[in-house]
């Protein structure tokens, strides 16, 4: 069984040198939202992974409910998450980034300016969302999206997939559970 896990593995036109897959988990290491030097450092140290799946990473504004979580939607963010995937190549491993919008599962205190909580619906989310600035804060009403809303959204990850591919990223992963946007739906 073991002698298996560390032989290589063709994915479609992926070569993995391992079946061993780090499951994506949120750190919250990006203050700005910026990946950075930390994280180049932790992702590398974890390139003896086949393919790493990165922690959930905002593909718009609206996206960033957690606090200091990253995003990939502008040309600035590429360039921060491109020394994580050198890292990764690195130590021989693949990478993904995993596209994850938090929807309604957010706080205003968390999200930079101009950005809000948006969901399907105006209903809010039971329970209490950390923050920096005052600890857990209840959940708010999200702002409904409008159809045209929903195509900027959709339109949001396409950008940011080709942001990933600027970044040399192998693969994108749509984060569609544990109560985030895609799931919302
Ligand atoms: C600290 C932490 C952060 C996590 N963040 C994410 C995340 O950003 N995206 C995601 O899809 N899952 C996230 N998860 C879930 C894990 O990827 C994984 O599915 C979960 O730990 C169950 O895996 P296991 O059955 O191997 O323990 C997180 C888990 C932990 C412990």
């Amino acid at each position: 069984m073991s002698e298996l896990l560390y032989t290589p593995i063709v994915l479609g036109d992926l070569e993995l040198k391992n079946r061993v897959v780090m499951a994506p988990m949120t750190r919250s290491r990006a203050p700005g939202n910026l990946a950075n030097e930390l994280m180049a450092t932790y992702y590398g140290q974890r390139s003896e992974a086949g393919l790493i799946v990165t922690e959930g990473t905002a593909p718009a504004a609206d996206g960033l409910g957690y606090a200091r979580i990253p995003g990939l939607f502008n040309s600035e963010h590429a360039r921060g998450w491109r020394g994580v995937t050198e890292a990764a190549h690195a130590g021989g491993a693949r990478i993904f980034v995993q596209l994850m919008h938090t929807g309604r599962v957010g706080h205003p205190l968390n999200l930079p300016p101009g950005a809000e909580v948006r969901g399907p619906s105006p209903v809010a989310l039971a329970g209490a969302m950390y923050t920096d600035q005052e600890g857990p804060q209840p959940h708010p009403v999200p702002r409904e999206l409008s159809e045209v809303d929903i195509a900027a959204a959709i339109e949001g990850y396409a950008r940011s997939a080709g942001l990933a591919r600027e970044a040399g990223f192998d693969g994108v992963e749509l984060h569609g559970a544990n109560g985030y946007l895609i799931d919302q739906y």
